[in-house]
Parts: C-alpha cells; structure tokens; sequence
C-alpha cells in the first residue's frame, strides 16, 4: 500500500520510543508515573455531569446535531462578556470546535494555500504546526527564548518572512514554556498583524490555569484584535471536559465565517447534550474554576518543591498544568535524559527537543498526577541515583 508524503510529518520519533520502553517496562511488571501527556483528571462539576446525563436520556438529542444551537454560541458570548469583558455577536463571531485541537488542526485549510507561509512559536505544541502543514504550508519558526520571558520577538522576524506569512500562531499562557504575556505583548502583535497582513490564532488555552493570584484575560479585549484574528478557547482544562471535545474559535467573523463552513462540511456538531453540558460549564456556578486552579496549584508545589528538596531545581511555573524543567547540569540532551529518567526511575517526562529546537535542554512534565503520586514519584526519582 501506498500512502500519502503528508502521513511522514507524523513521526515516530521520541515519543514513540518513550511509549514503547514504557510498555516493556509495564510488561516486565515494572510501574511507572506519567507525566507525558496533558490530560486533564480532575472532574467537571456535578452541574455540568447532571445537563449531560438529563440530556442524555431524552431520545431526541441523538440526531446530527449538524451546528451549534443558539442556546450554546449565546452562552459562549455571555461567558466572553462576564469574564473576559469581550462582546461578541454570537451568530457571528463564534463557532464551535470539537475541542481547541480540531480547530487548530482545521483552521489553516482556510487560510493558506500550497507552500504559503504560517509562522509559529517553538518551542510549539505540536497541532500548531501540524495543522498548517497538513494543509501545505511552509513554517517559519519564532524562538521563544528563556531570556527573553519566552515571550516572540517580533523585530528577530525577517521582512521577507513577514511580507509572505499569511498565518501566526501564537499562544500565552503558553505549553511547553508555562510563560505569560503581558499586555504591551499583545499591542506589539496587533500591529504586527495589521502591518503584514496576518491573520493571528491565538490559543487562549489556560487562561484559567494562573497561579498565585495572577489573572489572565483575552487577547480579544486589546483594541484591533478581532481585524487580525480569532482567539481559541476550550472547556477542557478550565471545566474538567478533556473527554466531551468543546471548545470555541471567537473572533474575527470572516474566520470564523470560514471555518464553520470548512467543519460543517466535515463534521456535523457537538453531540447534543454534550452541547447542554458546555452551556451548563460556561453560564453555571463558576466556583470549580476556581478549584481547579488550586488543585493544579498544589500539585506544582508538591512536585517543584518536592524534586527541588532532592537537588533537581525546578522552577514553580506561574500558569499552565505544566512544569519546564531545565535538565539537570550534566545531561546535554533532553531525548537522552528522558530515556534515563524512565529506564532508571520510572518517571515519564516529555523531552523539551519533542517541541522543536529551542525546547532543547528541558524536560515538560504535566500535572496530571495527585499530589500523593507527585510525592512518589520524587522519592523514585531521589532512589533512582540519577540526579547524584
Ligand atoms: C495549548 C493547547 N491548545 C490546545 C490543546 C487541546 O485542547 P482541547 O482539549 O480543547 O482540544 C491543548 C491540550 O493540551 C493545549 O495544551
């Protein structure tokens, strides 16, 4: 059989050989903790459960749902309206997605053609960059530099990149970096956008993931946003909804226009109380959001300050369920360090290189454990010898 050149983009690579040390590992009756991939497993709240399952148990809601009904794109405006402070015309300047990922895996198709330019961050969380090359772009990196507060340096772009892109991707608080941007950022790239013409996606993930009384809002309130682009944002982390696939592309209404016409002839909606449920998360008692943070809070302390205690400094990071650690001093390669770390410890961590170049020299382990597993896993790590 034959298959396409685009299916090489999808690599085996390090992640592939982490899986497959890690099921040897399990098959040899060995244990380990995972820290590799971002899946959220703290539970919605009891009101979001109680709309999915009502709504699930009336027959009528197992059609195609086709789009979204108008009760959820009102409440995501009503959502953007008390939370962010952003009006948005629900019929207009909102569409759903089943989950941020499938936007983000769809929305360059829109957008560029064959061998057009998309310039994303690295290091990337991968669809940012995969999206635009399943749809045939040429990328352009933006390092995002640890000195630099990982923040894109927009004047280290080349004018002749920056004339040809027709696309950026860019995404604060960010994954891997867990870095944050302030406001004068936001300024810089609006201008940039209107001054070549770029369309920008701003993935707006885990603006609820902020830790230490820190607030974060939209890219959509700074003024001159939604000429250039279209924020991303998801039910997963902030309401505990991984698995149900909601989220919502907001914003400049030719995009968004765009992409509910590309995905309403791809996909054919939300399942119907799956809808409810998003309705219930985003317009219901918002204290979970709130609980969800502490939780996440707790277990960077428990982690950070448990691998600091056993001489692997760590820094706690301010936003995101995720933590960048620096590899220790005498690894030069974070693919190498990782191999170690699970074949020594038992730990799987993702190695910074997985992100692109510029994660090079740094580990990314998820919150995804409960504080009593994060204890365990530092006492594997303090055993294991591999920081001596
Ligand atoms: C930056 C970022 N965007 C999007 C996603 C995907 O979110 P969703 O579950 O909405 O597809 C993730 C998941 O880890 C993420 O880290």
């Amino acid at each position: 059989m034959e298959f396409s050149k685009r299916m090489d983009h999808f690599g085996t690579g390090i992640f592939a050989a982490l899986a497959e040390r890690k099921a040897e590992r399990l098959k040899k009756g060995g244990e380990v903790i995972d820290f590799s991939v971002g899946a959220p497993n703290i539970p919605p709240a009891p009101h979001v459960i109680e709309a999915l399952t009502e709504a699930a148990k009336d027959g009528r809601n197992y059609v195609y749902a086709l789009r979204d009904t108008d009760e959820l794109r009102e409440a995501a405006a009503a959502w953007y309206e008390r939370r962010y402070g952003v009006t948005l015309d629900p019929r207009k300047e909102i569409v759903s997605l089943l989950g941020s990922q499938e936007g983000l895996a769809h929305l360059a198709m829109t957008i560029v053609n064959e061998g057009d330019t998309v310039l994303v961050p690295d290091p990337c969380y991968p669809i940012f960059a995969d999206g635009p090359v399943l749809a045939g772009a040429e990328l352009y990196y933006m390092p995002m530099r640890k000195e630099k507060g990982y923040l894109i340096d927009f004047q280290e772009i080349p004018e002749d990149v920056a004339k040809r892109a027709k696309l950026m991707v860019v995404s604060y608080p960010n994954n891997p970096t867990t870095a944050m941007a302030p406001d004068s950022f936001y300024e810089e790239l609006i201008a940039f956008a209107k001054k070549y013409d770029i369309i920008v996606l701003h993935d707006n993930a885990y603006s609820e993931l902020v830790f230490d009384g820190a607030r974060c809002g939209s890219f959509l309130r700074f003024p001159g946003a939604r000429e250039v682009g279209v924020e991303f944002n998801s039910l997963s982390k902030t309401y505990g909804m991984a698995g149900a696939r909601v989220g919502f592309c907001l914003g400049n209404r030719q995009v968004v226009e765009k992409l509910d016409t590309l995905k309403s002839n791809i996909d054919y909606g939300i399942f119907l109380p799956v809808q409810k449920a998003a309705v219930a998360a985003v317009t219901g008692d918002q204290s979970c959001v709130e609980t969800t943070r502490m939780a996440y809070q707790r277990r960077r302390d428990v982690l950070c300050e448990g691998l600091t205690a056993i001489g692997w400094k760590v820094e706690k990071c301010a936003a995101t369920m995720f933590v960048w650690a620096q590899i220790p001093e005498k690894y030069t390669s974070s693919d190498q360090f990782a191999m170690e770390l699970l074949d020594r410890a038992g730990v799987l961590v993702t190695p910074g290189s997985a992100f692109g170049p510029s994660g090079e020299g740094h580990v990314r382990l998820a919150l995804v454990q409960d504080a009593d597993v994060m204890e365990r896993a530092v006492r594997w790590i303090r055993d294991s010898g591999i920081l001596d």
